[in-house]
């Protein structure tokens, strides 16, 4: 008898999923080259996620996707309903995308289909589908651009209302996505100062992981605001379907996955909510960060390509432009230097036949407020008058004598409390008035949420360019994360200081890069501890670590480059790991946009001789590596190898960059299969960057072959050699 009853509890239990397709209203498609995204507008006019994979072919199809609805002895058992923008207080009992409390205290929202509208913009298309409340003057547009060639989707919500008064904002997420599998596998990529994007893979259950950062400034310091899901695998280079996503937003930011009782696995990227509970006034907007992904069939190498097109066309600055290689002082001087040696610094990054030499920090501040160590300084952007009497046009002059560019470095969102600045404007300074204050390498962080301090920080900018437009790059810093949260500035409303202060920041730095719309700059913060897609749309570049040992930079490089175009990594040769050759440094360089921050006198007359060729050789091969596409080849994380090679667009050019890391006594190494080129071109082999009298041991070095012999044979690449590499370029015949 009780056996039976089980039995029976299991019979009805056991859901057949049918289409609800023949209640709904309405279907709204969201559509790349490669994808789709569905929705409906069901029959209680909410909106509904009810397909996110590959893309359908045949519309006739669409009348038969639906929401997941069980049919059970016992009569209907309603399955989780994949609400779009799902609210708090509602009757999903699951993390809401927004969570509201009205002027009036309730915390429920429930929002309806509106309208929709679709714009084509430069691309792809936008669609925009507005939602409201029925009870609360509570509107939501979602936007959606999808980029068809590079089947990338960018999506973000703006939160408006005109309730009497300012609602309390305590969740606002970009985006919910949906997704319906037996097994979820995460790979995220955590960080610290010199550890940027250690890879890690973990298989997700019932709950929540929640990945997130609470630093305010800095914020990709301890991880990177980026993931990716393996569907029913772990993430493959070559095969499976893999999500990946990140997060457009230059301050605390969180993604929350939750696999839900059914298994179903929500996605919610957005602001982190962390002490800020948002006061938003009646009639102004939230607009959330932009959120961009992309669901690759062929694992994530194809994902990553897709990146790097739609950065490079539609996101970063200047993507499709040029990338000048430079000589940075920071490394070889750090605060010791003067006028004179500066301009030596100059006429060696004309002998090594770089575009641009880049003083770093410590040009600025006087008297006791001087920039000599990370003491002082930061706030007071007047050149320090000991160190470089002539001032700025001092050095632009002595650029333009040794006949190469110059680039400055700054830091104008810090201060450090030894400075005029301080002095003269401590109501500027995010600190707590009723506390010791807390320091993070000697400084504090200015109060961009004021308009005020954001007009301050854009004129150092301005002020630099006025005295001397010849400025041709900026490196634009960022050392410090907030401290003792308080700001004087928003009063009252302290819950909207992280948010109103990422706000400044990227104001900022849309107006540098509108009104210096030509002006290379590099993304900077204690390494790669900001390089978040909405930032990028100011700046040309970004530096991926202050970790220079090439083995570290192997495995960083290799993280960047899932969302990064090569073109967008910084990646310098300098002295960390002296014992691995200037050779092997500079070839690990050269996988991204190739500088230098060292000392020349620290190379032999060969190893320049060496580093010339190389630049001029990563120049030639700028269509290959800066704009043409990657393909990851040997993993660093499951061999004591590396290797991947780059191919132009027109697949004329490619080079293969090839790494022995620590390969073990006797090792059995295997042959590397290229990928990308042109099965039936004929390429010619050539081992390049070679030190001066050394002569390539490549076996097939100086021959022609197919690219099919290429991509289905291979080539010998690796040796049995502790920390060695190879540089191979194949050129079509
Ligand atoms: C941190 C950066 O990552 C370094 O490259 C250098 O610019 C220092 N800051 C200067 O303080």
């Amino acid at each position: 008898m009780k056996r039976k009853y089980i039995v029976s509890i299991l019979i009805s239990m056991a859901c057949i999923c049918l289409s609800s397709a023949a209640s709904r209203q309405q279907i709204l498609r969201i559509s790349t080259d490669r994808l789709d995204l569905i929705m409906e507008v069901a029959d209680d006019n909410r909106l509904y996620q009810i397909y996110f994979g590959e893309h359908l072919t045949d519309t006739t199809d669409m009348a038969w996707i639906g929401r997941p609805v069980c049919k059970s002895d016992n009569g209907t058992l309603e399955k989780r309903q994949r609400e779009v923008y799902s609210c708090s207080g509602n009757e999903d009992y699951f993390e809401p995308a927004l969570g509201i409390v009205h002027a009036d205290g309730n915390r429920s929202t429930y929002l309806y289909f509106q309208g929709i509208d679709k714009r084509p913009v430069e691309g792809g298309e936008e669609t925009i589908i507005r939602l409201a409340d029925d009870r609360y003057p509570v509107k939501v547009d979602l936007h959606y651009v999808a980029y068809s060639k590079e089947n990338i989707i960018k999506t973000w919500s703006v939160i408006s209302h005109n309730e009497k008064e300012a609602v309390r904002l305590t969740s606002f997420n970009s985006t919910m996505l949906y997704l319906d599998a037996p097994k979820y596998y995460l790979t995220e990529f955590h960080s610290d100062w010199a550890e940027e994007m250690r890879e890690k893979t973990l298989e997700l259950g019932f709950g929540k992981k929640v990945v997130d950062t609470k630093l305010g400034s800095r914020s990709n310091m301890f991880c990177q605001p980026l993931f990716e899901v393996g569907i029913n695998q772990p993430v493959h280079e070559q095969q499976g379907t893999v999500l990946m996503g990140t997060i457009a937003w230059t301050g605390n930011w969180r993604y929350t996955l939750e696999v839900d009782n059914n298994n179903l696995l929500c996605v919610l990227p957005g602001i982190n909510p962390a002490a800020s509970d948002y006061l938003l006034a009646a009639n102004t907007e939230f607009v959330t960060p932009e959120f961009i992904f992309t669901l690759s069939l062929s694992g994530r190498s194809q994902a990553s390509r897709d990146f790097h097109d739609w950065a490079r066309r539609y996101q970063i600055k200047d993507g499709m432009g040029r990338r000048v290689t430079l000589l940075n002082n920071w490394e070889n001087t750090y605060f010791d230097f003067d006028e004179a040696k500066l301009a030596e610094c100059m006429r060696e990054a004309k002998g090594l036949g770089v575009d641009l030499f880049l003083l770093d920090d410590g040009w600025f501040g006087n008297d006791e407020n001087a920039r000599n160590s990370d003491k002082a300084g930061l706030g007071d952007w007047g050149v320090n008058r000991s160190k470089l009497p002539n001032g700025i046009p001092g050095l632009v002059k002595a650029a333009e004598q040794a006949g190469v560019q110059f680039g400055i470095w700054i830091e104008p969102e810090m201060i450090n409390p030894k400075s005029e600045l301080f002095k003269k404007h401590p109501d500027w300074v995010i600190t707590l008035p009723n506390r010791e204050t807390y320091y993070y390498r000697n400084q504090l962080v200015l109060d961009l949420a004021n308009p005020k301090v954001q007009d301050y920080v854009f004129k150092v900018v301005e002020d630099i360019m006025t005295e001397n437009p010849e400025v041709a790059f900026f490196k634009w810093d960022c050392n410090s994360p907030i401290t003792n949260i308080y700001s004087p500035y928003e009063k009252a409303q302290q819950g909207n200081l992280y948010i109103d202060h990422a706000r400044g920041v990227m104001n900022v730095m849309k107006r540098v890069a509108e009104k210096y719309p030509d002006i290379p700059m590099m993304l900077c913060s204690g390494g790669g501890g900001r390089c978040d897609y909405e930032a990028m749309k100011h700046f040309t570049e970004f530096w991926c670590s202050d970790n220079t040992d090439p083995v570290e930079r192997i495995f960083i490089q290799w993280g960047f480059s899932q969302f990064f175009p090569a073109k967008a990594m910084c990646a310098h040769v300098t002295s960390w790991n002296k014992d691995s050759s200037i050779k092997f440094r500079t070839d690990v360089a050269s996988m991204c946009k190739l500088g230098f921050d060292i000392g020349l006198k620290e190379m032999s007359d060969k190893e320049l001789e060496y580093c010339r060729k190389a630049i001029s050789n990563w120049r030639r091969l700028n269509p290959a590596i800066m704009d043409g596409d990657l393909y990851r080849l040997v993993s660093p994380y499951e061999t004591n190898h590396m290797a991947v090679n780059y191919v132009s667009k027109d697949r004329s050019s490619a080079v293969m960059f090839a790494y022995d890391i620590h390969p073990r006594f006797s090792e059995t190494v295997h042959r590397v299969c290229l990928q990308g080129l042109e099965a039936k071109a004929r390429y010619k082999i050539t081992e390049i960057n070679l030190m001066p009298g050394s002569l390539s041991e490549l076996q097939l070095d100086g021959k022609v072959v197919s690219g099919e012999y290429l991509m289905k044979v291979g080539l010998d690449v690796f040796t049995g050699k502790q920390m060695s590499s190879r540089v191979i370029e194949l050129t079509k015949q």
